[in-house]
C-alpha cells in the first residue's frame, strides 16, 4: 500500500498572489457592488469565494475541468457558509455560454479561453472576456509576461519547448486590452516573493511526502518532478516572467 504525496494544499490561491494584494483586489471588486461573478478557468475559486465574502447578495459561478480542484472550491464554500451563492461546474471555459456577468476573473487561465495558442491565446481571451462581462462591469485578469526577453538558457531551463514568443511584454498585454475593448482601471504586478511564495507552497507537500518517503515505488519520478520544476523556476523564469493582475472596465 503507498500512499500519494497530497495536492497543493499549502497553497491558498493557484497563481502568485499576496494575501495583501488579494485583499486589496477583492476590495475594490466589492466596491462596484457586483450582483454577478463569474470565474473562468477557476480551480478551487478562492478569489472568487473571497469576493463573495466581500459582496453580500452576489452570486458566484466557477468554471473548470479539475474536478478535484471543484470539489475543494464547493467544500472551501460550504465551511465559509457561501454554499448558497456559489456553484462550480465542470466545464470548459472555451465557447462556455453565460449571462453576461457584473465580475468576471480569469486569473492564470486565459489558456482555458480560447483554442488559440500563446501568445495569440491573450487576444483571444480578452475577446472572450469583454463578451462575458455587463456593461459597466469589471474583469479581473491575472496573466503572466515577460518581464524581458528570455535567454536560450533560461528558455531551455524553462519547460518543453519554451520560446520567447509564448509570452508579451507588459506594455504589450495593457495596449491589447485597449484594444479588446476596455479600459485598464488599475494594474499591478506580483513581487518576487509572492513568486517565491508560489512555487514553495507548490512543491511542499511534494517535498514533505519525499522525506517521509524515500523507499516508496513512486519516489524517485517524483523527485525528478520536483527537480526538474524546481529548477525551471530558480534557472528559467525566476525574475523573468511576471504575473499581472489588470482591471480592466469594458468601454460602453
Ligand atoms: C493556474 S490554474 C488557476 C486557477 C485559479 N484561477 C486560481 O487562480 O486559483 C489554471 C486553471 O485553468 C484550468 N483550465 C485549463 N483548461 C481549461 C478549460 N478548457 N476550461 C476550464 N478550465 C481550464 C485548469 O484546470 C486550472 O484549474
Amino acid at each position: 500500500m503507498t500512499s500519494e504525496p497530497p495536492r497543493l494544499t499549502r497553497m491558498r490561491f493557484h497563481g502568485p498572489l499576496s494575501d495583501a494584494r488579494a485583499k486589496r483586489l477583492v476590495a475594490g471588486l466589492a466596491a462596484t457592488g457586483p450582483a454577478t461573478v463569474l470565474d473562468l478557468g477557476c480551480g478551487w475559486g478562492e478569489l472568487m469565494l473571497d469576493l463573495l465574502d466581500a459582496a453580500p447578495g452576489a452570486k458566484g459561478t466557477g468554471v473548470d475541468l479539475a474536478a478535484d480542484d471543484l470539489e475543494r472550491g464547493r467544500r472551501n464554500a460550504a465551511e465559509r457558509g457561501l454554499g448558497d451563492r456559489a456553484e462550480f461546474v465542470e466545464v470548459s471555459a472555451t465557447g462556455y455560454e453565460h449571462e453576461p456577468a457584473d465580475v468576471v476573473l480569469c486569473l492564470g487561465s486565459s489558456h482555458a479561453l480560447s483554442d488559440a495558442t500563446p501568445p495569440e491565446h491573450t487576444a483571444a481571451a480578452l475577446a472572450a472576456l469583454r463578451k462575458h462581462v455587463a456593461p459597466g462591469g469589471r474583469v479581473l485578469l491575472g496573466e503572466s509576461y515577460w518581464e524581458r526577453t528570455p535567454t536560450p538558457v533560461e528558455l531551455a531551463n524553462m519547460w518543453p519547448d519554451a520560446s520567447a514568443g509564448e509570452l508579451l511584454p507588459l506594455a504589450e498585454l495593457a495596449t491589447l486590452s485597449v484594444a479588446a475593448g476596455f479600459r485598464v482601471a488599475w494594474l499591478e504586478t506580483v513581487t518576487v516573493g509572492e513568486w517565491e511564495e508560489f512555487e514553495a507552497a507548490y512543491l511542499a507537500d511534494k517535498e514533505l511526502w519525499l522525506a517521509d518517503n524515500p523507499g516508496d515505488p513512486k519516489a524517485a519520478e517524483i523527485a525528478a518532478g520536483v527537480e526538474r520544476h524546481r529548477r525551471s523556476f530558480l534557472a528559467g523564469y525566476r525574475g523573468v516572467m511576471g504575473q499581472a493582475y489588470l482591471t480592466l472596465v469594458p468601454v460602453a
